[in-house]
């Protein structure tokens, strides 16, 4: 059996069926996998993925793998690993999986390591933690690497920093910032699966209620899209004005998290940025607020200024949730210990949405074995996006017009006025 490091193999069976589940609803990816077993893009390609182990990703370990790579897989956040998942890819699929949900910071780290003594070619991110650990931990490993994929806005702030300091020595691709990954992914992903994550956490009646989403980018004009669209008074804090005036005239009110924090009942965090949620605003908050996050790390709500302030803290009074009561008697309630709601709670992005991100991770890694590249954050060829549109399009049944030659000439040309 491949090296793995899993809860419960027995849990295979119960993967396995998840696994096939979500492949039903990743068409685009079946196209690439049926393409890579024929064409072993791949082959004899030692790779590393340090991703959410789920249904989802576990489709994507199948077409790398079909496609002639020798991968290992590790978890990219220590709640969201899906531990039948974990067992099937290990038990049914040969694929080497290091990942256990509710893993603590030094096994989460041990198996990153485990990913890169595998010496890969190739690694996949999540928030950057492999290549950060790569070139702090492992530097003499960085000249093997020819390619890094990076899966989300945090990750790629990260290597744009490395970029920017000089310390970044391997190529990758911001795959977070290709059209086909966030203007579907973190809009209509994340923004469906954290309202799942809050509901399966709570129960909590989202109609009428006062909810707060601090941060309006791609993320978070999701999620307070559907919460509005579930009949919530939503709330939005920015920092930046474009995208504050962007929520104000899409109908949302905008105001500073110091006001909001007094009125609101639920609270969401989805910035990418630190201590958004800090003690200014817990000393405010309503008796009953809930409190959640959904950006990449645990940072956005100062869990440290909530546990001081606190005279006491219940764990799990519900699964997911714990409670704080303050001096006052006020309680507030923290979800899944401000890690991100929608992978903890619940199952991350649904595989429809995932099709288009992992096809975008496949294809890219295959582009990246054919090219030589430099040590910078690379964009996304077009060509990969627009194959994947097109081929998301038609597994949908939806045709689109094409350009009249007319049409062509016109739109590129100067000439022509009224
Ligand atoms: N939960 C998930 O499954 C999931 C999926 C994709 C991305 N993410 C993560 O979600 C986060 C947001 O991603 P995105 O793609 O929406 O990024 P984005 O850059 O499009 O948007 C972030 C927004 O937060 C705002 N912001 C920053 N600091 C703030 C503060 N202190 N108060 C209020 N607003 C603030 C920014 O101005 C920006 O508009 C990142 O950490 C990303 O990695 C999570």
């Amino acid at each position: 059996m491949v090296k793995h490091d899993v809860k419960d193999l027995s849990l295979a069976a119960a993967g396995k069926k998840r696994i096939e589940w979500a492949d039903n609803d990743m068409p685009v990816m079946q196209k690439i996998r049926e393409r890579f077993k024929k064409e072993k893009p791949l082959a004899g390609k030692k790779m590393s993925a340090c991703l959410h182990v789920t249904a989802e990703t576990a489709n994507l370990a199948r077409a790398l793998k079909a496609g002639g790579a020798d991968l290992v897989l590790v978890a990219s956040n220590p709640l969201s690993t899906q531990d039948d998942v974990a067992a099937s890819l290990v038990a049914d699929y040969d694929i080497s999986v290091f990942a256990l949900n509710g893993e603590d910071n030094k096994t989460y780290y041990d198996h990153i390591r485990a990913a890169i003594e595998h010496d890969p070619v190739v690694t996949m991110d999540d928030g950057a933690d492999l290549v950060s650990t790569l070139h702090s931990d492992y530097p003499e490993k960085c000249s093997k690497v020819v390619c890094s994929m990076e899966e989300t806005t945090t990750g790629v702030i990260r290597l744009r920093a490395m970029h920017n300091d000089g310390a970044l020595k391997i190529p990758v691709f911001a795959v977070n910032d290709a059209e086909t990954k966030y203007l579907f992914d973190n809009r209509y992903g994340t923004g469906q699966s954290t309202v799942d994550g809050i509901i399966r956490a709570t129960d909590f009646l989202i109609a009428g209620k006062k909810v707060v989403v601090a941060g309006y980018g791609w993320c978070g004009k999701g999620f307070a899209g559907r919460m509005k669209g579930m009949g919530a008074n939503v709330i939005i804090t920015e920092v930046n004005p474009v995208r504050a005036l962007e929520a104000a005239m899409d109908g949302f009110l905008v105001m500073p998290m110091i006001e909001a924090a007094r009125i609101g009942d639920l609270f969401c965090t989805i910035t990418g940025d630190l201590h958004v949620l800090r003690k200014e605003h817990f000393e405010v908050m309503k008796n009953g607020a809930i409190i959640a996050n959904s950006g990449h790390f645990n940072v956005e709500i100062n869990i440290d200024d909530l546990e001081n302030l606190a005279t006491t803290k219940r764990e799990n009074v519900r699964n997911y949730v714990d409670e704080y009561t303050l001096t006052d008697g006020r309680k507030l309630f923290l979800l899944a210990q401000g890690r991100l709601i929608n992978l903890a709670a619940a199952e991350g992005h649904p595989a429809s949405v995932m099709d288009m991100s992992f096809a975008t991770q496949a294809l890219t890694t295959e582009y990246s074995l054919n090219h030589k590249l430099q040590a910078k954050v690379y964009e996304v060829p077009q060509q990969i996006e627009d194959w994947i549109s097109i081929t998301k399009l038609k597994t949908m049944g939806i045709e689109i017009d094409k350009l009249t030659d007319e049409q062509r000439q016109y739109l590129a040309s100067w000439e022509m006025g009224t």
